[in-house]
Order: structure tokens, then C-alpha cells, then sequence
């Protein structure tokens, strides 16, 4: 694991930053737009309409936390501020529909019961966020049939559905772990990326929205939609990541910026914070969607260094990126001052690997706990159990390459990544086959697992037969410790 010593001059940067952003929101709320005669929008009556005169239809949005357990603490929290996002901007409740676990703000290791912050000094971010889908609802099926405004299909819940017409707009945005061609659930199975765009060429076809536009946090995100998103589905979408590198976890203990110091673990996510902290110093009537993507694709590579940091994407009907993002996140008259040349927020930012964040997280546990107590044991059999069964799935994945393509090529073979813009795989259904064979004989991928998806997608794409995985997984994991392979590293669950 890597750590980062925090760079003197990135230090005085962000203080610098905050100390400007504390002036300016002070500012804000100290003067009264009238007297200072500041121009304020004209409250007009009947329908807002766009720049080109024409009625907007209903604003709907659609927040999906796919993690649960405290060390991803982060997701839970990106989404309910993304919510007070959009309330602020004037979208109404009845439009916005939750998915979120809901074990964050009352968990025992939280320092502040019931509440939930995204920024170091951040507000409460989770009082009032509707608990529309938590605990086990949290479902992909629960999230396509909300997606498709399909009630009758949605289990649990408080029921709310996309119920969308041909003038809406749609804005979808997911936080959490990922790996080619998956993004994790709180509850089995992950979303495939193929049963995604499925889903949303069905939404297409039924007619029932203008334009959507999805914002994507994951692990190897580019590959949800490399090679597969339709170009003519009026879908834009952006995602932190390539197809083929990680997302990053940021306001981390031990880090700069780090959250404050009873917190053990981190707070948000780079390209997530980066996207809202822009929407939040912006005017969202002027501010482009393209002008957003740029900002935070700046900032989400830590200003193009790309040591700690990954490369935001693009796909889809790129036409939609021109729109003003009041169109889907609603506009705070508060932000009317913001040009949309601000000076962007958040120097360099420390920022921790998704599939490391959890050990940050057990390590800060176990650096916080009395030395000698039985605490401090349990904590150290944690990570020792969790680098023990992260061990066991690499090493488990190798030698199903080997045995599948002999020692010279087998690693290779797994590791290749097909010519850009490709999809991962051709064949999807044969990808959830060799998962599920793999998790039989082998254990839960979890969500550590999911970063090797691409080697399940290399053996469908060198058309080995079912037969002769279900071979080499058997050979490969038969006689394991039953209790090593099912345990699940979806966090600290005490
Ligand atoms: C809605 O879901 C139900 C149950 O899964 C299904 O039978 C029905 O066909 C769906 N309706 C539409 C319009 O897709
Ligand atoms: C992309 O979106 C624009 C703007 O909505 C639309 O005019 C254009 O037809 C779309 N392109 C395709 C290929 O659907």
C-alpha cells in the first residue's frame, strides 16, 4: 500500500484554497442580494424554459451508493450530499429517487451519530435524504426496474420509480467499488455493464425521457460503457475512470486534505467531491456540462500528474455535453455570482486507491486501538484474514491461467487488454458463467475480486469451453478452507 507525504507547498495550496472558500461563502451569506444590488434571476411565472425558449419537463434524478460497512464510509456519503445537491438546486424530492445501504450514520464507529459529511469541514449531508431503497432493496434489479418507472417490478422500498415523459430529463449518478465490466452492489449480483445498457435502450425505446446524463465513480468505470454505449439513446455519460485503472478515495486519515481526526475513515471520492465541489462554486444556468467534465477530469488526474488520480471518460451522444447543467442538477440562486470561470476549487489532493481504501481503514483501527487489548487482536486477525484472502484470489485466479493456458502464456493471456475502444468482452453471458463456476469452486469474488473480472472476460474471449473452467477452477481451489473463501470484505461489520 501505498501512503503519500503530504507536499508542503499542495499543503499551503489547499489552505489557501479553503481560507478563499470560507471568505466567499461568508460572504454569501452575509450580504443581502437586494441591497447590494446584485442582479437576482427574475422569478417568472409559469414553466421555465431553456435557451432556446422550449419548456423544460420534469428534472429526475437517480443516486445509487452501491457499498455498505464503515471503511466505505465515502460512497453513502458522495450520494447523500449529491442529493442535498440537487434539493438546494430545487429538485424536487418526489423526482429523486435514493439507493443507499443506510449503515453509515448510525453505525457505532461513526464520531457523530447521525450525521454524515463529505468534506472535511463539510455539513451534515444526510439529515433529510429519503430512504427510498436501503439495506437489502438495494438491489440491481430494484435499481432497473426504477430506472424503466416499472412499480410493479420494484420489491421493497418506498416504491418511487423514474416515472418519466418524453420532455424529462434524467441525471443518474453511482459511487462505489467496481472492476471491468461490474459495478458492486450492496447486495449480490453486481451490475453487469452489458444488463446496464440493456436496460437503458429499453428506457430508450419506451420513449419516456429527452435526454439523460450519468456520472459513474468506480474502479476501471470506462469499461461499463467501452465499446457498448450506444451513440443515438440521447445518453451522456462521463465516469472517473478508464477502462483499465482505478478510482480514488480522497479526504482519508493520514492524508491532506484528512478529515477530522476522530474520523478512521475516508470521506469522499476524487472525481465524485470533484464534480459536486464544482456544481457548488458554480452558476449552474451558465456553467456547461463540457465545462464541468473538463474541470473535474482536471482535477480527478490530480492536475495531470496521474500518479494518485485516473483519467475521466466520456461516451455516449457527446451533442448533450453542450447543455447547461441547471438542466439536470437544478440551480441554487445562492451560486447566481459564480462565473463560470471561477477559480476551481481544491488544490492537489492526497487520494487513496478504492481497493486499499479498506485497509487504510482497518490499519487506522488498529494503529487507534490500546495496544495489548483484545480489540487491537481482532482488528489484526481483520487484516491479516483480508491480505490473506486477497492472496488466495490472486493466486487462485493465476493458476486457473495456467492451467487454462499453460505457464508461458496464462498470465499474459489474463492480462491482455484488447485494442482501444473494444468491449471487454463479446460474449457476457459467457462472463457471468465463468464467475459464478469460479465463485463455486473458488469463493466470493467480493469486492476486492471484481478487479480481476478482465481475466473471467479474457477466458470467454479465448473461447475456453465451460467445461474446461469448471476444470481448472476445481483443480485449482478444491481442498481450500470453506470459511476462507466465503468470508466478505464489504468492511468492518462490528
Ligand atoms: C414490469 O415488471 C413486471 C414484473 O417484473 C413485468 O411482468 C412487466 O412486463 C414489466 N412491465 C413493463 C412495462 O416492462
Ligand atoms: C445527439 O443529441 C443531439 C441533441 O439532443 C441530437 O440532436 C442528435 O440527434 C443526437 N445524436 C444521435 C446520433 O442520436
Amino acid at each position: 500500500m501505498e501512503t503519500h507525504k503530504p507536499h508542503l507547498l499542495s499543503v499551503i495550496v489547499v489552505l489557501a484554497v479553503l481560507s478563499f472558500l470560507h471568505v466567499q461563502n461568508s460572504q454569501a451569506a452575509r450580504l443581502n442580494p437586494a441591497e447590494a444590488g446584485i442582479l437576482m434571476p427574475t422569478e417568472k411565472d409559469g414553466p421555465e424554459v431553456d435557451d432556446d425558449g422550449k419548456e423544460i419537463g420534469t428534472r429526475w434524478a437517480v443516486l445509487v451508493a452501491g457499498s455498505r460497512g464503515y471503511g466505505n464510509y465515502r460512497h453513502q456519503a458522495d450520494v447523500c450530499h449529491a442529493y442535498q445537491l440537487l434539493r438546494k438546486g430545487g429538485i424536487k424530492e418526489e423526482n429523486i429517487v435514493v439507493f443507499m445501504y443506510d449503515d453509515i450514520a448510525e453505525h457505532e464507529l461513526n464520531p457523530r451519530p447521525g450525521v454524515i459529511i463529505n468534506h472535511p469541514q463539510g455539513d451534515d449531508v444526510y439529515a433529510g435524504v429519503p430512504k427510498d431503497y436501503t439495506g437489502a432493496q438495494v438491489t440491481t434489479e430494484n435499481l432497473y426496474a426504477v430506472l424503466l418507472g416499472n412499480k410493479s417490478a420494484v420489491k421493497g422500498g418506498s416504491g418511487k420509480v423514474v416515472d418519466s415523459m418524453p420532455n424529462d430529463r434524467i441525471f443518474l449518478y453511482y459511487s462505489d467499488h467496481g472492476g471491468p465490466g461490474v459495478l458492486g452492489m450492496p447486495n449480490l449480483p453486481f451490475l453487469y455493464a452489458m444488463d446496464l445498457i440493456d436496460v437503458l435502450k429499453k428506457k430508450h425505446a419506451s420513449g419516456s425521457y429527452k435526454e439523460m446524463v450519468m456520472y459513474i465513480e468506480a474502479c476501471e468505470s470506462g469499461s461499463i460503457f467501452q465499446g457498448i454505449m450506444p451513440k443515438d439513446i440521447n445518453i451522456y455519460v462521463t465516469t472517473a475512470s478508464n477502462a483499465e485503472e482505478s478510482s480514488w478515495g480522497t479526504y482519508c486519515p493520514g492524508m491532506e486534505p484528512s478529515p477530522p481526526p476522530e474520523y478512521v475513515t475516508c470521506l469522499g471520492d476524487l472525481y465524485s467531491v470533484s464534480w459536486m465541489e464544482d456544481s457548488e462554486t458554480h452558476n449552474l444556468k451558465t456553467e456547461t456540462i463540457e465545462q464541468q467534465y473538463h474541470l473535474v477530469k482536471e482535477r480527478t488526474s490530480n492536475y495531470n500528474t496521474f500518479s494518485i488520480g485516473s483519467h475521466v471518460m466520456q461516451y455516449g451522444n457527446e451533442s448533450i455535453k453542450g447543455e447547461k447543467l441547471y438542466l439536470y442538477q437544478g440551480f441554487d440562486p445562492a451560486d447566481v455570482n459564480f462565473s463560470p470561470n471561477n477559480v476551481h476549487i481544491g488544490g492537489r489532493m492526497d487520494a487513496v486507491n478504492q481497493r486499499d481504501a479498506e485497509l487504510v481503514f482497518l490499519w487506522q483501527m488498529y494503529k487507534r486501538s490500546e495496544d495489548g487489548s483484545e480489540k487491537k487482536t481482532q482488528i489484526l486477525n481483520q487484516i491479516k484474514e483480508t491480505v490473506r484472502h486477497r492472496a488466495h484470489l490472486d493466486s487462485s485466479v493465476e493458476l486457473i491461467g495456467t492451467l487454462l493456458f499453460g505457464p508461458k502464456k496464462g498470465s499474459a493471456i489474463l492480462k491482455s487488454v484488447r485494442e482501444p475502444g473494444s468491449p471487454l468482452v463479446d460474449d457476457w453471458i459467457c462472463l457471468k458463467s465463468m464467475v459464478r463456476r469460479f465463485e463455486t469452486h473458488c469463493g466470493s469474488l467480493t469486492q476486492y475480486g471484481m478487479k480481476h473480472m478482465r481475466a473471467f472476460a479474457n477466458i470467454c474471449n479465448g473461447g475456453v469451453s465451460q467445461a474446461s473452467m469448471e476444470e481448472a477452477c476445481f483443480a485449482a481451489c478444491s481442498g481450500q478452507d470453506s470459511g476462507d473463501l466465503h468470508r466478505s470484505d464489504q468492511g468492518y461489520s462490528a
